[in-house]
């Protein structure tokens, strides 16, 4: 899809579809009504037959317009006529999109930048709608013979007003990015694990390296990681036949001298549980085990492409956990890169086992902030469900801040205590550290698991299991978190 913006009257715009706002008090937008009076009260006619009333999420398609330019429109129920809140503005652009769905519609003027949103200027607007677009027709086919998809939009083009348009040039410059961004980690996240190994994560960015100059990538294998004393990354490994890669994106925007922002994403292409094998039912899911790994790719993506003026360094710890001869046994005892020996008493707590190490091994890039996004525990969906992603973390003022942006970018974080107290269940008879915490407070213990190797320096943790991916009928990616994490990191270079 092609996105681009628009300044010119309305009335002489050529499209597929124009979509234009309505309030509930029957009030239509700025540009609804500027197309009212060139189209002979159509829009008044409609409404004075109670067609729609402009609850928020309402549509009416029009399919005859008295335009020789124009062939649709389409309204849009806005709800109350206020400035509306982020995820009614949101809703309202999802219904409008949907209800494109099974159409030839192909061209698409959209005139929503111009309701008034609570707290957000222009290029937000711009930017959001843009992402919620590319959000909403997105569909996995790659594996599908037939590639046909539910919509025909191929062009994009947003109405600006011309006080407007500069801040509506950074908005489609930044939306375009983070469209494209979300879409790699969706693609490779949908991907099935038989095709989406470490290996090809691996592949995947350094091809990105070789897209964008400011990105550099560095692949450490496995002999590497024995150097490094990675023991705890690797005794997951070992159960695999498909080799392991850390994989480090390197991208510097910044100032020579300034502190990085290390993002660290959990990248295991299929999560089997290993020797405590996990149950059959729903077990395909595991494929999405490697969402963490798959968003720093997609973050790095829109950084890079937006050029933003910060430096950011993608760690992706990439494995298989399976069952194996070889692979971790229940009562295993390895030794981390940080020398701290952990008692493995389940094999499928495996993911904090790489991160662990990647933690360690982040220190090197003397970061600003270390942030990990991993589908870490099934606990965090009995805590808080699909909604937001968890977030603990040992540092007020970042978890502060991706708290903020996670408002911003309408992709939701609960943060949970990260007490000493919880310490206790990590406690084994044989080693520094149990790998597992007991029944209890699930999410919790693994962060506490974590925050051993996060001591030198200011750290957070999201748990995403409930979030990256959705289940059921309509399973899928989400992309999340890559939008609430592009804002941290707009609010960082620009805020
Ligand atoms: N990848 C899973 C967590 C997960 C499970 C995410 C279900 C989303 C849906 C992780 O590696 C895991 O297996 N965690 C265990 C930890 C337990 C053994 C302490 C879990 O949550 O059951
Ligand atoms: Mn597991
Ligand atoms: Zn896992």
């Amino acid at each position: 899809m092609d996105y681009s913006l628009e300044t010119a009257s309305l009335d002489t715009l050529s499209c597929d579809c124009l979509i234009l706002g309505l309030y509930q008090d029957q009030q239509l937008s700025a540009s609804a009504k500027t197309l009212n009076e060139s189209t002979q009260e159509l829009l008044a006619k409609i409404i004075a037959r109670a067609d729609i009333a402009g609850k928020n999420g309402e549509t009416v398609l029009i399919n005859a317009v008295p335009s020789n330019t124009i062939d649709r429109i389409l309204l849009v129920g806005l709800g109350e006529n206020q400035p509306l809140t982020i995820k009614n503005y949101r809703k309202a652009l999802v219904s409008a999109i949907n209800s494109l769905k099974k159409t030839t519609i192909s061209t698409v003027v959209c005139t929503m930048a111009d309701c008034a949103v609570i707290d957000v200027d222009s290029a937000w607007k711009t930017r959001q709608i843009i992402e919620v677009f590319s959000d909403t027709v997105y569909q996995f086919t790659t594996c599908k013979s037939d590639k046909e998809t539910d919509f025909n939009i191929k062009h994009l083009v947003i109405a600006s007003s011309d006080n407007e348009l500069a801040l509506a040039k950074t908005g489609l410059q930044q939306g375009k990015a983070i469209a494209e961004g979300i879409n790699l980690t969706k693609h490779l996240a949908d991907l099935p694990g038989n095709i989406c190994t470490p290996s090809f994560l691996a592949d995947q960015a350094l091809a990105l390296a070789k897209t964008y100059t400011k990105l550099e990538v560095s692949i450490l294998e496995e002999a590497d990681m024995v150097k490094l004393g990675m023991g705890a990354f690797l005794s997951v490994s070992r159960g695999s036949r498909q080799p392991a890669k850390l994989i480090t994106l390197n991208y510097q925007g910044g100032e020579a001298n300034s502190k990085p922002i290390v993002l660290i994403g959990k990248g295991l292409t299929f999560d089997a549980g290993g020797i405590s094998l996990k149950q059959a039912p729903g077990m395909d899911e595991m494929k999405y085990d490697m969402c963490g790994g798959a968003s720093v790719l997609g973050t790095l993506l829109a950084a890079a492409q937006m050029q933003l003026p910060l430096n950011i360094i993608g760690l992706v710890p990439s494995s298989e956990n399976m069952p194996d001869g070889d692979a971790n046994k229940p009562g295993d005892i390895v030794t981390s890169m940080a020398g701290k020996t952990i008692e493995v008493l389940n094999t499928d707590a495996e993911g904090r086992l790489l991160l662990c190490d990647t933690l360690t091994y982040a220190e090197r890039f003397n970061p600003d902030v270390v942030i990990d996004l991993a589908t870490l525990t099934g606990a965090c969906l009995v805590a808080l469900g699909r909604v937001p992603s968890g977030l603990l973390g040992n540092n007020d003022d970042l978890c502060d801040s991706l708290i903020a942006a996670s408002i911003t970018a309408n992709d939701s974080l609960w943060r949970l205590p990260l007490w000493e107290e919880y310490q206790e269940q990590l406690k084994s008879n044989f080693a520094d550290l149990a790998n597992i915490g007991g029944k209890d407070a699930g999410t919790i213990t693994a962060a506490c698991f974590l925050s051993h190797f996060a001591e030198n320096f200011n750290w957070a943790h999201l748990d995403i299991a409930g979030t990256a991916w959705r289940t059921g009928n309509n399973k899928g990616a989400t992309g999340r978190p890559v939008p609430l994490l592009i804002q941290y990191l707009l609010n960082k270079a620009y805020g």
